[in-house]
């Protein structure tokens, strides 16, 4: 297979060339040549000495191939890129998986019919890639297949749902429910239904990041038609306790229960007859499967009816009209496979890194707060760092890709409102950092990680004035501010 020949020179020569060249210069954008950049970071961790036969092997496969056509492009030799930051921010992407990759290859190359092609053996062969593919997502939640609809992703399947339920039901109940810390396309879909006459409650969340079933309980009204809240939080890792939401839920006839699952699906067990969920949004690039697509479970029985978002061929039982992205599909239903089987040995080498880096770092570094509950989900960690300033914080750690609760928007530096309503105070909103850890993480790179950031930590500490009445023994939180 194409990828086996690619992907295995690759990760033999990624570790070596790196070492090999000892540079600490890095190519962080390889495509359009024109467009590419070079950034200044400090070397990542050795990982084994090369071999000379591997670096030349590397060579020869990423060597820049523009003289052959006749000109000379100044693209960087591939194995400089092997120099990126580490990447602990697999909540807002994780790599492929290689064999998701090998599975997807065929659909675009050999089989790469109309899934919706009924005359011929292309659309046939796309088709029935499509079921088993629909199966293997259905299988992971414990679904039925006829249940999943394909969509783009986890912001499509979550849109359709919470627009569709709301508008199918409006004449008779015209109020929702959802969480205050929800995904930004959870929240703007509610707001957007309030422009439209809709009531919305927010519920707000505990200093842990859960919500109270007892708010829950009061919130719920006879005109209420869905009730919205999330498995995994993308900032915190903090978990729902769906079953308990569902069993509360269904003490409420023509009420139902929708959960984003785009951080939970196959990183903790999940299943929709258990929680009694009737919709939930998946996405795939979330499971180390392919970026654009997604998928929603719709329980047909008993049915929930939903108005249709796109109009058009009426494919996925008229709730989602378009041509089915056949290979991104069968990367999908590879990826829950991989996730079904994997899940188990996942969890627990991803706790195992998650413990590592956080008793590493905090048995070195003092002040250190964990946002979210301790019981949340290991390979999201999210601690707040006092006597930093975020901005700096993140600056200095220019080789570990991580995203910060710091949310830049193009006029100001908005502290992140899921860690303000779990009751962060805006300095330690400001100064937090969202570790990300995967399938794919290294302990190699867990403990590159905790030396940066004990010694970033230390040096901006030492330059605080803050942090030096601290080290005094002053109780800052006395000091009147205000100039008199
Ligand atoms: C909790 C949650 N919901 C929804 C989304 C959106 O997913 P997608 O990128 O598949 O649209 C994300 C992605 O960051 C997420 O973390």
């Amino acid at each position: 297979m194409l990828t086996r020949q690619l992907a295995a020179p690759l990760r033999r020569s990624l570790p070596s060339t790196s070492r090999a060249l000892g540079s600490v210069r890095t190519f962080v954008q390889p495509t359009p040549a024109s467009h590419a950049s070079v950034q200044d970071v400090s070397p990542v961790p050795p990982r084994g000495p090369p071999s000379q036969s591997q670096a030349a092997e590397a060579a020869a496969h990423f060597a820049p191939s523009s003289q052959m056509l006749g000109f000379k492009l100044e693209v960087p030799r591939r194995e400089e890129s092997t120099l990126r930051p580490i990447y602990l921010d697999v909540q807002a992407t994780a790599p492929m998986d290689p064999r998701v990759l090998d599975a997807m290859l065929p659909y675009y190359t050999d089989q790469y019919g109309n899934p919706h092609s009924r005359t011929h053996a292309y659309g046939w062969e796309a088709e029935k890639a499509v079921e088993v593919a629909r199966k293997e997502v259905a299988d992971l939640i414990g679904a039925e297949d006829k249940d999943i609809v394909f969509t783009s992703g986890a912001t499509e399947s979550n849109n359709m749902i919470i627009k569709g339920v709301a508008r199918f039901h409006k004449e008779k109940r015209n109020h929702i429910i959802t969480t205050q810390t929800e995904h930004k396309c959870v929240l703007d879909s509610c707001r957007k239904l309030q422009e439209e006459g809709f009531e919305v409650t927010y519920l707000p969340v505990q200093t842990d990041g859960l919500i109270r079933l007892s708010d829950l309980a009061s919130a719920i009204r006879p005109t209420t038609s869905l009730v919205s809240i999330m498995a995994v939080n993308n900032e915190t890792g903090v978990i729902q306790p769906l079953k308990e939401i569902g069993a509360l839920v269904k003490q409420h006839r023509g009420v139902y229960f929708h959960s984003d699952c785009a951080q939970a699906v196959g990183k903790i067990p999940l299943d929709v007859d258990e929680a009694q969920l009737d919709l939930v949004s998946i996405s795939g690039h979330k499971i180390y499967g392919p970026k654009g697509v997604g998928a929603a479970y719709v329980r047909r029985r008993p049915r929930v009816r939903l108005e249709p978002i796109l109009s058009g061929g009426g494919q996925e039982r008229g709730l989602r009209s378009g041509t089915l992205p056949a290979p991104l599909i069968v990367g999908l239903g590879e990826a829950c496979r991989l996730a079904k089987l994997e899940m188990a040995a996942d969890h627990k080498r991803i706790s195992a890194l998650s413990h590592r880096l956080i008793s590493g770092i905090t048995t070195q570094v003092s002040h250190i707060v964990r946002n979210g509950s301790a019981t949340g989900y290991p390979g999201c960690v999210n601690l707040s760092f006092s006597y930093v300033e975020g901005e700096s914080l993140l600056m200095a750690l220019k080789d570990v890709a991580l995203s910060s609760g710091s949310a830049c928007t193009s006029a100001s530096l908005e502290p992140s409102y899921v860690l303000r309503a779990l009751g962060a105070a805006e300095d330690m909103a400001h100064s937090s950092l969202r570790f990300g850890i995967g399938r794919f993480t290294t302990e190699e790179e867990i403990d590159f990680v905790v030396r940066r950031i004990v010694s970033v930590v230390n040096k901006l500490r030492d330059m605080s004035p803050l942090w030096e009445m601290v080290q005094e023994g002053i109780d800052i939180s006395t000091i009147d501010w205000t100039q008199h």
